[in-house]
This record gives C-alpha cells, sequence and structure tokens, in this order.
C-alpha cells in the first residue's frame, strides 16, 4: 500500500465557518453585505456602530472585519486603529467600505490606521466575495504557518523526552566504565608512589617492591585504560553535543547538510535503545542537500525512527527479531532519506491521516501525532516530498526525497558495504 504526503490542503477553505464582522450605520448596506457572505457560506455579525463593533470583537472572535469608513461617533479610521492596537487582532484582515473614491488623503489614512483593503461603493458582489476570499487565504496561511512552528518546538521537546529514557543509558554505560577505570587507576597510582617512596629509601628495596607489586604488568595496563577511559568521556560529550542541538530554539540557519551525516548524528542518542528492540541496519551513503536546517533535519530523523520503535513494539514476535533499516544516498538530482521497519504497518483507514497534526493511534503520553506532520512541514519546505509504503503486519518504510546538493548530481555514487548494528 502506498501514501504520499501532497502538502496542507488549500488554506482559505473553511473547514469550519469562518465569522466576518460587518460594521456600517446604513442598514442597507449592511443587509446587502450580509447577504452575500451569508451565500458564500460565512458566518456574519453585524454592527450598526463603531462603538457595537468593538463590543462585538471584545466578546467573541472573529477572522475578518468590514468597516465603513464614514459612521457618526467612532468612525472607521478610529474603529481599525483602536482595533490594531490589540495584539491579538494584529493579524486578523480589516476591509475598509467608503463611497469616497477620490479621497486619496482619506484613504491613506485608513491604511495607516492598519486596513488592508478599501472596497468602494456601490458594492459589487463578486469583488467582495474575492477580496474576503483572498484575505482569509492569506490570513489561514499566515495562522497554520505560526502553528506548525509552534508544533514543531513542542514536538521536538516531546521527542526528547521520548528517547530520554535511551540517553540516559547512552550516558550511562560509557559512565560506569570511566568510573570503573579510574578507581583501577587510582589503586595503579598509590602502587607507584609506595615504589617511588621505597626507590628512594634504597635502590634494592625499590626493586624488590616493584617486583612484588608487578609494576610492569600494571604499567602495560595504565594506556589501554587511560585511551578507554579518554574514549568514554568522547562519547559522553557526543551525546550531550547531540542533546543540545536538539534542544536549541535559535532560528533556522540553512546550511549544506549530509543527510547520511543526520542520520549518524541522531542514532548517537538513539542506537542503543534501536537495537535493544531490533536489529538495526544501516546503510549510510552521501546525500547532501544544498541549504537546509539541520536542526530540524535531526527532528525528521528522530522522529521517523521512535515510529518505527513504536511499530516494532506494537508486533512482538517470537524467537526472530525486527529490523529497522535506515539508509540515505543520492538518487539523480535528489537526496534520499528512507526509514523501514518490520513493524506493525499502517492500516488502509489511517493511511490518509497520517500527515494530519494530532493524528495518532498510540495511547495518551506515547503519541501526540506531531511526528509526521512535523516531518511533512521541514520536506515541504525544503521543496520535497515524503512517501510511505506499508503494509499491515509486516512494516513500513518512509521515504523522503529533497533536491540534492547541485555538486552532487550523479547518477552513481559509491556503494559502501551495508553495516549491521545492534545484531543478536
Ligand atoms: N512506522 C510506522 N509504523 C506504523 N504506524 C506508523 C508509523 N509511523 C507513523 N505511524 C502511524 O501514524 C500516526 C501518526 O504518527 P506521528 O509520528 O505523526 O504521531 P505519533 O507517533 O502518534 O505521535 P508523536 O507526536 O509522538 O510522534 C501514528 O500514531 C501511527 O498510527
Ligand atoms: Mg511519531
Amino acid at each position: 500500500m502506498k501514501g504520499r504526503y501532497d502538502g496542507p490542503p488549500p488554506s482559505g477553505q473553511a473547514t469550519s465557518k469562518q465569522s466576518v464582522l460587518v460594521v456600517d450605520d446604513d442598514p442597507n448596506n449592511l443587509k446587502l453585505v450580509s447577504a452575500s457572505l451569508t451565500l458564500e457560506g460565512y458566518e456574519v455579525v453585524c454592527a450598526s456602530s463603531g462603538e457595537e463593533g468593538l463590543e462585538i470583537l471584545a466578546g467573541r472572535s472573529i477572522d475578518l472585519l468590514l468597516l465603513d469608513v464614514r459612521m457618526p461617533g467612532l468612525d472607521g479610521i478610529e474603529v481599525c486603529r483602536r482595533v490594531r492596537e490589540q495584539p491579538r487582532f494584529s493579524r486578523m484582515p480589516i476591509i475598509f467600505l467608503t463611497a469616497d473614491q477620490a479621497d486619496t488623503e482619506r484613504t491613506l489614512l485608513g491604511l495607516d490606521a492598519g486596513g488592508d483593503e478599501y472596497l468602494h461603493k456601490p458594492i459589487s458582489r463578486r469583488m467582495l466575495s474575492a477580496r474576503v476570499r483572498n484575505l482569509l487565504r492569506l490570513a489561514n496561511a499566515e495562522r497554520e504557518r505560526q502553528l506548525l512552528t509552534q508544533v514543531a518546538q513542542a514536538e521536538k521537546l516531546a521527542a526528547v523526552g521520548q528517547v530520554a529514557a535511551g540517553v540516559a543509558h547512552e550516558v550511562n554505560n560509557p559512565l560506569s566504565f570511566i568510573l570503573s577505570n579510574l578507581e583501577s587507576l587510582r589503586g595503579y597510582v598509590n602502587d607507584l608512589s609506595r615504589v617511588v617512596q621505597a626507590y628512594r629509601v634504597s635502590p634494592e628495596a625499590g626493586a624488590a617492591l616493584d617486583r612484588t607489586l608487578g609494576i610492569d604488568a600494571l604499567m602495560a595496563d595504565v594506556k589501554p585504560l587511560l585511551d578507554e577511559t579518554v574514549q568514554g568521556g568522547s562519547r559522553v560529550r557526543a551525546i550531550v553535543q547531540e542533546l543540545k542541538t536538539f534542544a536549541r530554539q535559535d532560528p533556522d540557519t540553512f546550511e549544506p547538510v549530509d543527510l547520511a551525516e543526520v542520520a549518524r548524528c541522531t542514532l548517537v542518542l538513539t542506537e542503543r535503545e534501536l537495537s535493544s528492540k531490533a536489529t538495526l541496519v544501516k546503510d549510510l551513503r552521501l546525500a547532501r542537500v544544498e541549504l537546509a536546517p539541520r536542526q530540524k533535519l535531526h527532528q525528521v530523523m528522530l522522529n521517523l525512527l521512535v515510529n518505527a520503535m513504536h511499530a516494532v513494539e506494537a508486533r512482538p514476535l517470537t524467537g526472530q527479531r525486527h529490523t529497522i533499516t535506515v539508509s540515505t544516498r543520492t538518487e539523480g538530482d535528489v537526496a534520499v532519506l528512507e526509514v523501514s521497519d518490520t513493524g506493525c504497518g499502517i492500516p488502509e483507514s489511517a493511511r490518509s491521516r497520517i500527515f494530519e497534526p494530532f493524528f495518532t493511534t498510540k495511547p495518551v503520553g506515547v503519541g501526540t501525532g506531531l511526528g509526521l506532520s512535523v516531518c511533512a512541514m521541514v520536506v515541504d519546505r525544503l521543496g520535497g516530498r515524503i512517501d510511505v509504503e506499508s503494509e499491515v503486519g509486516r512494516g513500513t518504510t518512509f521515504t523522503i526525497r529533497v533536491p540534492c546538493d547541485a555538486d552532487e548530481r550523479s547518477p552513481s555514487t559509491p556503494l559502501p558495504r551495508l553495516q549491521v548494528a545492534g545484531a543478536r
């Protein structure tokens, strides 16, 4: 069964009714505008003065504001200014309705007050409908973008939380041998200082103690112990470095990125956890992308790996191990990243929804349903696509394709051997 993420649904197509507030002191105009917009499927709220309009805005959410310019009491321009002063309305589209086509000064005043557009009376239904639709489409697209950015940040933290247990394990392991090596080295230093003291008393006493304590064997052991300890320290440092990459909140920087490197770095945090659940197969070949947000790609990789891990957990095998395969390569002019698992698979009924934010089949506390929507957003921004192939009871493959670095575009890239990790 194949699927594909083809981008978000077109913005501006209201899934639930969008609301428009019309403020005009002329009851005929109110009736006309209100009738046209209701026919278009909007929820229309009417106010016959600026004061009433502000009151309505204070009490409920409105998606777009239509404001008559000339009204007794608060005129449209003043209402617009007051509305824009409130941060929650900073992005709400505002259209002025005016009969004064030629009054440039007044038009400018309205635009300076924060209005987006002017519609001239007598109002054409088609023009009204087009302006409202377009402004709402832009506002919706912006809202969607903001939401996904917030979601991406929340998701990043959630994903780090998910691997926290694995990370603790990753750090604990080198730390415990660092500590045990240091304990041995402390004993060796103690023996050595006793021999030095003895030599200071007399060369014979020193030589005797040297033999008794087996200093030659001890010295032969010191170098490997020190090497191992330094290696362990470097591993802890690498893990902490990776964690810092995930937790960073800086704005994205676009830089040349090799997807193989992204996969390697993400596996620093997850390999042990993954290998405890499945045989991890790595086939990481050069897959360079010219300009990409490295951190976001780490997140994409982490989301796919966590999903694969959950999928294998959801289909226990007897007498056999599951496999999770991570591969990267360059294919013509695209860089490819693929994560496959032999887990539970995705049923047909869920397949079309998996990229929707908050769609999850996992219990509360396990999944938030944000992982794949974040992946889709990141890949979309790079002009790429995600394909999913899945069969219930057999497994799933997610394939990400993004345009590769122009220098790397070639039909043939060297094929290194498969690396198998975690095989038992
Ligand atoms: N490798 C996979 N195998 C089987 N089902 C999968 C796989 N990856 C994703 N899914 C399905 O797609 C759904 C959505 O995935 P997504 O990563 O967006 O959210 P999640 O994993 O449920 O939660 P989280 O926000 O923690 O990632 C999952 O709940 C699961 O049903
Ligand atoms: Mg997920």
